[in-house]
């Protein structure tokens, strides 16, 4: 049993979640766990709030709040939102922890005595109208190599060029808006990115033809530029306190502590469920373990240089990530999701609206993969409509009632196999060869499109073989083709589980079977005769419902898609 270690970017605690988030690293994710444990394969999956930093600190003064409760108020959100899209976390925990703060010092101590940190006198931004350092994201100006207008003093969001506040042309504050701002000096401890670089560019080489594109070409463009050493202290109150004297009033930098969460989070995992296996076994025994990762673009360089070099830095046996799913950008409307102009869907509005599945399926059949992707009513109303309506849905109600009319709510007998049942057979087996090929290769787009076509393979053999005229002068045929029918629910069920498993989950009660779902293996010849005869099913609701052309309309008003 492969052991699989999944993690999904660990989403800011503040940042209201909107389906941007989602596709971009936290229903791939979910998905793909979902997948492995039915295919059998032992999987952990983490994830949790990335807490500390500047925007905790300004949003917990602006809500006049603690900023231990601003945190806890705003993690029980992000619980309850992915909740209601089923995330199958095994852990959802927070970078806040003292488990992480333990793995943080752990690693920052081990750095140290293999003279991977360096004390600098550094310069930073000091803001007197707002009377504090300027974190580099809370300092906006031009980009210097793009030429972007609002590139944040980490991280140009454009061309996702790593920044120093002070590469900006024409900074300003980001609370204030004010440029009166100073370049102060300030003691900050930097890891030597440079000593590390040799052993990074080797293992950057051995994911070529293995990563996808964007992430093995992010590396390399970062690895060929030659790579600085790098700050991992902040002057902030709220994080992880410096363990080194002369730096009291300083903590690490939230990027050097976030992904180091992933481990703590484990441990946080580990330290409430004893019983399960220990959180070392999952992260210094790397040649047991298969990690995958997912994130969006903009985070690729933080997990493909600077927190590998970290654990590798350490000269200890940390796990690091075997393969790296990085997602493009989805848009809303053909612009950015934004919070503060109230544009695009936040988690809580989707699940108000619609069942997870519809979101769910509609996120990943056009997971922004190669490109970044636009988000439309009137696209997912076509999608939700037409393959979860019409095909799926449609293909179950009408099995669900020819077999009550004809044989009642039973499995009928089913007899020798003809040759439609063997070319579906055959179609099926094919195309859930396929299917298997891009979830392993995580190419969810193509694995999508392939279940869809499974479900219209159902829907060509009804429509080929016509139960409803071959009741009438063969009874017993009909019954072989429903029973064949109500066996193709099962596999609709098993299979589609991972991308929408509250519809599995009903599918799979009509003939009165639970999840855990499994991942067929067997061929189809002798999957699909596998429910016995005389089986009682219980017809069940339609499981999806259309999006009238009038609550379209409205839902375009209601989130300003039309003004966009
Ligand atoms: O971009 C973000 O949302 C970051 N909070 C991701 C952190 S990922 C990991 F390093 F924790
Ligand atoms: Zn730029």
């Amino acid at each position: 049993m492969t052991k699989q270690l999944i993690t999904s970017a660990l989403p800011y605690v503040n940042g209201l979640p909107h389906l941007g988030h989602m596709v971009g690293c936290l229903l791939p994710a979910d998905v793909f766990a979902r997948y492995l444990r039915a295919k059998g394969d032992d999987v952990l999956y983490i994830c949790g709030t990335d807490e500390h930093g500047t925007v905790s600190e300004v949003g917990a003064a602006k809500e006049n709040m603690p900023v231990e409760s601003y945190c806890q108020k705003y993690h029980d959100q992000h619980v309850k939102m992915y909740q209601g899209f089923n995330l199958s976390f095994d852990y959802f925990g927070r970078t806040s922890s003292d488990q992480n703060k333990e793995i943080t010092y752990r690693i920052f101590k081990a750095l140290d005595k293999n003279d991977l940190i360096e004390e600098r006198t550094t310069k930073q931004v000091y803001s007197p109208d707002d009377g504090r350092y300027l974190p580099d994201s809370y300092v906006m100006g031009t980009c210097p190599y793009c030429g972007y207008d609002k590139a944040k003093g980490d991280q140009c969001e454009n061309c996702t060029k790593v920044l120093d506040p002070t590469d900006l042309i024409n900074p300003r504050s980001v609370l204030s808006g004010s440029s009166n701002i100073e370049i102060r000096e300030t003691k900050h401890l930097f890891l030597r990115l440079p000593k590390l670089e040799d052993e990074l560019n080797q293992w950057i080489e051995t994911k070529k033809g293995i990563w996808p594109d964007i992430a093995y070409s992010i590396a390399k463009k970062w690895l060929k530029e030659g790579l600085k050493e790098r700050g991992i202290t902040r002057d902030l109150k709220w994080g992880f306190a410096v363990p080194r004297p002369g730096f009291e009033n300083k903590v690490f930098y939230v990027w050097f502590d976030a992904p180091i969460g992933y481990i703590g989070i484990t441990k946080q995992w580990s330290d409430e469920k004893p019983t399960e296996r220990h959180w070392e076994d999952w992260w210094l025994k790397p040649d047991e373990v298969h990690y995958t990762e997912f994130m969006g673009k903009d985070n690729i360089p933080f997990h493909t240089i600077s927190f590998p070099a970290t654990l590798k830095g350490t000269g200890e046996n940390w796990k690091t990530v075997d393969f790296l799913k990085g997602m493009n950008y989805l848009n809303f409307a053909g612009g950015k999701f934004s919070k503060s102009a109230h544009r695009g869907i936040f988690l809580d509005d989707a699940i108000a609206e619609f069942p997870a599945d519809y979101w769910r399926y509609w996120l990943i059949a056009n997971a922004p993969e190669s490109d970044d992707t636009n988000f439309s009513f009137d696209h997912f109303a076509a999608v939700v409509n037409k393959d979860l309506n019409d095909v799926l849905g449609n293909f179950i109600n009408r099995v669900l009632k020819m077999t009550e009319k004809n044989f009642g709510a039973v499995v009928p007998p089913m007899g020798q196999p003809t040759t439609n049942e063997m070319e579906l057979y055959q179609t099926l087996d094919t195309l859930i060869t396929d299917y298997r090929k891009y979830m392993d290769g995580l190419e969810f787009r193509k694995a999508m499109a392939t279940l869809r076509e499974i479900w219209v393979a159902g829907n060509n053999y009804i429509a080929k073989t016509e139960p409803w005229k071959v009741v009438k002068e063969n009874k017993d045929y009909a019954g072989t083709i429903l029973a064949t029918a109500l066996n193709l629910i099962r596999l609709f069920g098993h299979i589609s589980a991972p991308v929408m498993p509250e519809s599995a989950e009903k599918m799979l009660a009509i003939i009165g079977e639970k999840l855990p779902f499994r991942f067929p293996t067997e061929p189809m010849k002798i999957y699909l005769t596998g429910i016995e005869s005389g089986r009682a099913f219980a017809p069940c609701e339609p499981l999806f419902a259309k999006i009238a052309p009038e609550r379209l309309e409205e839902l375009k008003i209601k989130y300003k898609e039309t003004e966009a």
